[in-house]
């Protein structure tokens, strides 16, 4: 029997933007926040499993906007459904520059993770059941984006995903 857990909630790391972090136009690097990135998304889906896990993918990565030296940047993660021994994050990360009153969203992306044993094999994760609309969206759409990340990895063939064949018509 597939045990099931209720979504937890958001994990939220806050950071600031100190020199170390930016280029040499003051604009945090890119890599400093895929970092960050991955810290928030791991503590997610380790709360969701009790497990150690390591990433096993990084996708649909959007930088939308700059984030400056100074701003205190706010990354925000969810685990949005468990495969069997795999975890889908949902990351969410905004910028805010206390002293002008401002804050903007300037990221988001997905993370897969797979929670692994004292052997570092992967070992089998409670399932998700998804409670509020927008859970329910991102839980179904989840099928689609790992079939296209075991595509791209060449662990599937286009032929063995059916949920990408209704959804694009092909
Ligand atoms: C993660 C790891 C333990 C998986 O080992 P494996 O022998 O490939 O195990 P499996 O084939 O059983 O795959 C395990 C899960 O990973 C998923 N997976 C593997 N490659 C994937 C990819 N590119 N994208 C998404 N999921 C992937 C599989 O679908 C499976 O998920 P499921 O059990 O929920 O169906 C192994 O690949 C590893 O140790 N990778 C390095 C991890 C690491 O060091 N990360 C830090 C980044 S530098």
């Amino acid at each position: 029997m597939t045990l099931k857990k209720p979504q937890q909630s958001l994990t939220e790391m806050n950071e600031l933007v100190l020199p170390n972090d930016t280029n040499t136009l003051g604009n945090l690097m890119g890599g400093r926040l895929l970092h960050w990135m991955d810290i928030v998304s791991a503590i997610a889906a380790q709360k969701h499993s009790n497990r150690v896990v390591v990433t096993v993918s990084v996708d649909f990565v959007s930088f939308s906007e700059s984030i400056k030296l100074g701003d205190v940047v706010t990354l925000k993660a969810k685990v949005t459904r468990a495969f069997k021994t795999s975890m889908e994050v949902w990351i969410e990360v905004y910028a805010e520059n206390i002293p002008e009153g401002t804050r903007k969203k300037c990221n988001e992306a997905f993370y897969t993770f797979v929670a692994v044993d004292g052997n570092n094999r992967p070992i089998p994760v409670y399932e998700i059941e998804p409670e509020t609309d927008e859970e329910k969206l991102f839980f179904e759409s989840a099928m689609r984006r790992r079939q296209v990340r075991l595509i791209q990895a060449k662990r599937l063939k286009p032929s063995e995903a059916p949920e990408l064949k209704d959804f694009f018509g092909f």
